[in-house]
């Protein structure tokens, strides 16, 4: 059997990098199928992926962490040059702006619990009252509060 060393510049594998990534080898091609990672094709038409490709995979995987659709990641990679991994200040760029998305998100969230706290005890479900039905009513920016009774009392 002959061993051949790869020199730290050779180009991976699909399964180099899914072993060094912890990625299946079908998410790295439906990844490559969304453009978020590139390759190119060896001789033999194999894939081969630039060493770059393992900390694009990472802040792929940190993204979709934080619930990063698959498009946004890509939009925001796509402004990152081919080939190269993403540097600290690209990924300072790309973090602090999914973090502000990451707090509003939290927001709705937590606006749409303390919303729906108020629905468990009521189930009118009404269009003109019930703030998760009607998400533009005016009171429901009051919060779950004595308007949700008012509104439960109005269904009845
Ligand atoms: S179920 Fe939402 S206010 Fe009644």
């Amino acid at each position: 059997m002959v061993s051949i060393k790869l020199r730290s510049r050779d180009p991976l594998t699909v399964g180099e990098v899914a072993a060094r990534s912890g990625i299946a080898v079908s998410a790295l091609h439906f990844y490559e199928s969304k453009g978020l990672i590139s390759s190119t094709r060896s001789e033999g038409n194999q894939r081969r992926y630039a060493r770059g490709i393992l900390r694009r995979l990472a802040v792929i995987r940190v993204a979709q962490r934080m619930g990063v659709p698959l498009a946004v990641i890509a939009q925001a990679l796509e402004q990152l040059p081919k080939g190269k991994a993403p540097t600290v200040a690209d990924w300072r760029r790309l973090s602090a702006a999914w973090r502000d998305d990451l707090d509003a998100r939290i927001r709705t969230l937590t606006m749409l619990r303390d919303q729906l706290d108020g629905c468990i005890g009521c189930g009118c479900l009404s269009l003109r009252a019930c703030p998760l039905r009607n998400p533009e009513d005016i009171m429901a920016t009051q919060g779950p509060g004595a308007h949700v009774g008012e509104a439960s009392a109005k269904c009845r």
